[in-house]
């Protein structure tokens, strides 16, 4: 049995969040109905009780409506203020939030750990990767705007092109990373002219609370909208009245399917979905084992394996099966386990309840099937947490196979014809990322030929990652839909839009007018700097 580490007298909560207020046009409206209480996994109580963190409004269909209403209003059918504000302006109002933004660092890190239990570190890493992102997001949009700061004339047609915004996006995030991708796509959906209803994710609630008087002081009123409840009790209603032009979410392939059928005008919804995945290690027979055992640690067990990028099944050639699995067992059974704040921790406890359970379900089923428990500590469990089991031969009939796991255990697969990974690659539902380990150009040639068919990204002797933010993120089949990058985000929350005109004496004489008045913010051809 592991045991549960002691949490310092530092780090405790001084008091529960009870959050009753919520952002509605404009304003925080103060909740009194009904309410769920919100629990950390963290705890060192004997025996072991969950640490209640404070609650937040269970919502429904009226307030999600009044949410969508305002959001609405403030996009006012293309002649919202927002929408139709300059560039200048909409970047001003994005630089006053992030400003506002990173002074809540200390109390969105430390949120972050007690909600999902990410180390120190990490979730250090998630705060300062998300204000990079904003940073980037505007610097980004200035060279876009640079870039549709003129005319092109072609066949005797002038043409002004820009980006405009598509309307009002739906953004739902994930609870692994309820930060950063949350805000990566709710950041580039605002500057483009977007209006927003945001709810956040299931675990990493409260952690945004801190923000919603920045959100509430930076932009108009009804641009950003906040919610608090289930996804089912809020953003099925708002679906429900096709008055959604974007739905934003990052998370499970069932649910944007299921929320997606709730939308009665599909022409009209566009979907910007990062979705799960199942990505492979392939290891090759001359791969470099010193290497390939540190990247693979990181690719299956960062963050637990709760990743979308994670490595969740590895292919080991049957030539270095052994030297590989001897030397990965052991570094997987030295990974010190800790509370988030430990120093040097890599292992966390699970910020769902009911995961470890899952996970050992994954196990016995697999051991059931004919796998065996590589090292001796996978599946020793406490209530919060299962030791990462390294199960070997896995087979296509295990759930461990077939599902997303999400969490730690380690799939493990021989093989000795290259075609069979690339067969259950083409055959599986998903289309992510791999991590190819090996070096030999003529054997890596064709295979990587392959690969980029079948995924969006081949990792060379590297675990697969989102990072950095500025390389595009996207995936096939099941794993997504449309591509995120700062760049091809902002592409992804707009469409191309423009004024064109015939190449004639009254038309040159209006738009040179237009032009002069500066009373347009779309003809123009100010310079951003
Ligand atoms: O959950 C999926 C995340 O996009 C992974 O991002 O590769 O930077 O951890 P990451």
């Amino acid at each position: 049995m592991l045991k549960l580490p002691e949490i310092p007298e530092a780090v405790r909560l001084k008091a529960p969040i009870h959050q009753r207020e919520y952002l509605v046009g404009g304003e925080l409206r103060t909740w009194d109905g009904e309410v769920s209480e919100v629990y950390s996994t963290l705890s060192d109580t004997q025996p072991y009780v969950p640490t209640l963190l404070g609650s937040i409004p269970t919502m429904g269909e009226p307030e999600a409506l009044d949410a969508l209403d305002a959001a609405l209003q403030a996009f006012g059918k293309g002649k919202g203020e927002w929408p139709t504000m300059k560039v200048r302006d909409r970047i001003g109002c994005m630089e006053n939030f992030v400003r506002r933004m990173e002074t809540q660092r200390e109390t969105v890190v430390n949120l972050l750990m007690w909600e999902i239990g990410k180390s120190r570190a990490d979730s250090e890493k998630e705060f300062d990767r998300t204000i990079e992102y904003i940073y980037d997001t505007i610097a980004e949009y200035k060279d876009l705007d640079r870039a549709s700061a003129k005319f092109t004339k072609h066949d005797g047609v002038y043409a002004h092109i820009r980006r405009g915004p598509l309307g009002v996006v739906l953004c739902l995030g994930p609870y692994n990373y309820p930060l950063n991708e949350t805000f990566a796509l709710l950041i580039p959906a605002i500057i483009m002219g977007n209006t927003t209803v945001f709810k956040p994710a299931k675990h990493g609630v409260l952690l945004i609370t801190p923000l919603l008087e920045a959100f509430r002081d930076s932009f108009p009123k009804g641009v950003v909208n906040i919610l608090f409840g289930r996804g089912r009790a809020v953003a099925t209603p708002i679906m429900q009245t096709g008055k959604v032009d974007v739905l934003a979410l990052i998370g499970n392939s069932k649910s944007a399917n299921a929320l997606q059928d709730q939308h009665p005008k599909s022409n009209r919804l566009r979907l910007v979905l990062g979705l799960e995945a199942k990505n492979p290690g392939i290891i090759l027979p001359d791969a470099d084992l010193d290497l390939t055992v540190q990247e693979c640690l990181t690719g299956t067990l960062a963050f637990n394996g709760q990743r979308c990028t994670a490595l969740k099944i590895l292919y080991v050639h049957e030539a270095v099966r052994e030297a590989f699995l001897e030397r990965f067992v052991k570094e997987v059974d030295q990974l010190p386990f800790g509370n988030p704040w430990d120093s040097g921790v890599k292992l966390t406890p699970l910020p769902e309840a009911d995961k470890p359970d899952y996970i050992q379900e994954l196990i016995d089923d697999a051991l059931a099937k004919g796998a065996r428990i590589l090292n001796p500590r996978g599946g020793e469990r406490c209530e919060n947490f299962i030791w990462p089991a390294v199960l070997y031969p896995v087979t296509k009939d295990m759930r461990v196979y077939q599902e997303e796991q999400f969490g730690p255990v380690i799939p493990v697969v021989s093989f000795t014809d290259m075609d069979q990974p690339l067969d259950d690659m083409a055959e599986s539902n998903y289309g992510q990322q791999v991590s190819l380990f090996g070096r030999d150009a003529y054997t890596l040639a064709p295979l990587i030929d392959a690969l980029v068919n079948l995924v969006c990204r081949v990792n060379l002797n590297s675990a697969c990652q989102r990072g950095p933010d500025v390389y595009p993120f996207t995936g096939r089949k099941d794993s997504a839909q449309s591509t995120l990058s700062v760049h091809d985000a902002l592409r992804s929350f707009s469409i191309r839009t423009f004024v064109a005109f015939k190449d004639n004496a009254l038309n040159n004489e209006t738009v040179e007018a237009l032009l002069e008045a500066k009373r347009s913010n779309f003809v123009s051809t100010e310079y951003l700097l």
